[in-house]
Formats: C-alpha cells, structure tokens, sequence
C-alpha cells in the first residue's frame, strides 16, 4: 500500500471517512458498514442473514484502505474483511432516500382529461410487457387509465388486476358487483346519484388499485365523474394554506356498520408524501362517522373540509364521462374521486363489477420491471 492511498481512508471514533470518487470525503458509521457488508446477503434469497443485534462487540474498524475500486476494512476483534464498492458507498453517503424509480413526479389532470386519457387494450396487456408498462406510468402519473377491448366475463377483471398485483379483498369480499335489474312494473325507480368519494376509509388500509370492469350500459343518463385528488389539493394549498394544513394534520373518523361487522378507521383527508407533496386524499360522506374532534377544533376543520369538499366539485377539476361495456377503468383510489350522476334505471341495463389491488405491489413490479435492483 502507498502512503496516497492511506490518505483517502481516515479512522474516525465511530467510524471513517472516506474519499469518494468524485472527490468529496464522505463520513460512514462503523455499525451501518459492519451490518451492510457485501457478504450480509444472502446470495439467493438477497435477504439479510447477519444479525447485527447479537453482534458481539461494538464493530471498530483496525485497519482500512482502497483497493480497486472498493473500500476494505479489517475488522478489530474478529476474523473478518469487508469490501465495499466505492458506487455503493456513493449512493448511501449523502443521507437521502434510495432513489426509487416508482417515484415518478405525479401529473396533476383537470376536468379536459378525458381525450388525453390512457388507454390500452386488454388483449394488448396480455401480450405485450411495453404496453404494461405504459399502463403502470399511468397510473403512478396520472393515477388512472381505461383498459379497453375488456371480454364479457369475470374472468377477464381477474386476469386483468392479477397483471397489477394480487386481489386485494375489502369487507365486501374479493368483489364487488354494481348493478340495478331492470323492473319495468317499477317504472318511478330511478338511481340516486352517488357522491363523490375515494372507496373504503373505514378500511384502515384502504384499497390501493381499484378497478371497474363496465359490462353493460345502457341506460340514460349516469354519467361517471373521475377527478384528481391531488389537483385540487395543490390548488387548496395555494389558495388557503391554513384549511390545507388542517387537513393533512387532523385525522377524522371513518366507518361502516355492513353484515355483522363494524369497521372503523381514522384518515387524515389529504395525504403527504415524505417530501411533503400532495400524495393523494381520502373523502367519503357516506363513510364519515360523527366527528369526535374537540368542538372548538371543528370551528377551524369544519370550514376548511367543507371548502375543500365544494372545491372537489367544482367543473374545473370533474371528468365527466359515461364508461362503455367492454372497458374498465383502473384508477389509485387513495388519489382519484370518483362518483356518478344519477340515472333512469328503466332505461337499460347497467352492470359494473369491481376488485382492487394494492399500490405497494403495483410499484413493485413497475422497479422490477425497469430496473435490475439493487443487486443486480
Ligand atoms: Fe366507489
């Protein structure tokens, strides 16, 4: 060893510095490089298979140096050497999150999105991985897409959902079919609107991916409405940052009383991400329970959640469109609020049937897919 390369490695009390390509000195700590060396992986499995916590002495480097392209420590009291690769030691040395390639900037969209919005055919995502990907963009973008060319069967939404991830049953079960019979004795029946909401609050997890498979419409009038939670949100911000914090801070209580189960969960209305952007929202009024919020909160929540909620329907943000049979539309239920105008039941026939996935699995195939991982 040369006295030029002992100089790019110098012991701290707890750890050393070392000098990094690009030539900035860079501090490691002793514990996170005895518990992450290389050979801590379990080759196959790439899981961790030393356990640090019964490591018998705090880990103390004796001697350390660079050698090819890699730092190599030897470690005091035990008969062991470490090499790490000076990228690997680069990519931890600033303290930041592992960039993750799933976190792609979200596109905020308002109530014109519906020409721009993307479709892809079902037979399509069968085939084709490029198309799949398209599709998952989508959904971490835009948080929704149209899955078109959809067969008339039940099969066709499980087949569908399970390129995505792996059904993800709520309290309703695996899932969920929307559907009125037509009763032409029953000629004063007509749907109810339904309100905008995100599904399931009451669920502390609330279902990531939802999915609508649209099998028959043929009624008049029921129009789906699609908006970008995370549109409004960031105007909110903007317009009223004291309503907006209130409603990324306070969580208000959800529930549902359905067959035999009383769900119940807490959801603050707008969601942060960790660097402090909009990540999505959570609104249901039919879920809402009774606030128990101290009364004197509620006269600054109250203003701000009803303004917010007059915000979400608001023409400038609502996507309004009638699903035809044959398409099914995928959205992120923790972004996107949907709902439906009301309509004539004894117009025609109208049948949805519904499922979800989760986003974590979602993102998870979407890394895999693009990406080699971490130790490829
Ligand atoms: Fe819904």
């Amino acid at each position: 060893m040369d006295g030029a390369r002992i100089e790019t490695v110098a012991l701290q009390e707890n750890g050393l510095t070392v000098l990094l390509p690009d030539g900035r000195p860079a501090y490691f700590n002793a514990w996170w490089l005895r518990d992450n060396c290389p050979s801590s992986f379990d080759p196959v499995t790439r899981e961790r298979v030393f356990d640090i916590f019964h490591h018998a002495t705090t880990p103390r480097p004796d001697e350390a140096r660079i050698e090819e392209g890699a730092l190599v420590v030897y470690w005091s009291g035990e008969d062991h050497v470490s090499r790490y690769p000076l990228d690997m030691l680069s990519a931890y040395s600033d303290g930041l999150d592992r960039a993750d390639p799933a976190d792609l900037p979200r596109r905020p969209w308002f109530a014109d999105h519906y020409p721009n919005l993307t479709r892809v055919s079902h037979p399509a995502l069968l085939e084709d991985a490029s198309e799949r990907r398209r599709w998952m963009e989508a959904l971490l973008v835009e948080g929704v897409a149209i899955v078109t060319d959809m067969p008339d069967s039940d099969e066709a939404l499980t087949r569908t959902s399970g390129l995505l991830g792996t059904i993800r049953p709520s309290f309703f079960g695996s899932y969920f079919d929307v559907r009125v019979h037509v009763k032409p004795t029953n000629l004063a029946y007509t749907s109810a609107a339904l309100e905008l909401h995100t599904d399931v609050p009451a669920e502390e997890l609330a279902p990531g991916i939802q999915y609508l498979h649209c099998r028959r419409n043929s009624v008049a009038g029921g129009r789906n409405l699609f908006l970008d939670g995370t549109a409004v949100a960031n105007d909110l911000r903007a317009a009223d940052p004291e309503a907006f914090r209130l409603l990324t801070e306070v969580a208000v209580p959800f529930y549902k009383e359905h067959d035999g189960i009383d769900m119940r969960a807490r959801q603050r209305v707008i969601e942060l991400d960790r660097k402090g952007e909009v990540a999505g929202v959570t609104i249901s009024q039919h879920m809402a329970d009774i606030f128990d919020l101290p009364q004197d909160l509620m006269d600054s929540y109250y203003p701000a959640f009803v303004k917010f909620g007059r915000m979400l329907q608001d023409d400038k943000y609502v996507m309004r469109f009638s699903l035809k049979a044959g398409e099914c539309i995928s959205f992120d239920n923790h972004r996107i609020v949907h709902g439906r105008e009301a309509y004539s039941a004894t117009s025609g026939e109208r049948y949805l049937r519904g499922t979800y996935t989760d986003r974590g699995e979602l993102r998870g195939l979407y890394r895999a897919m693009v990406t080699r991982g971490r130790f490829a």
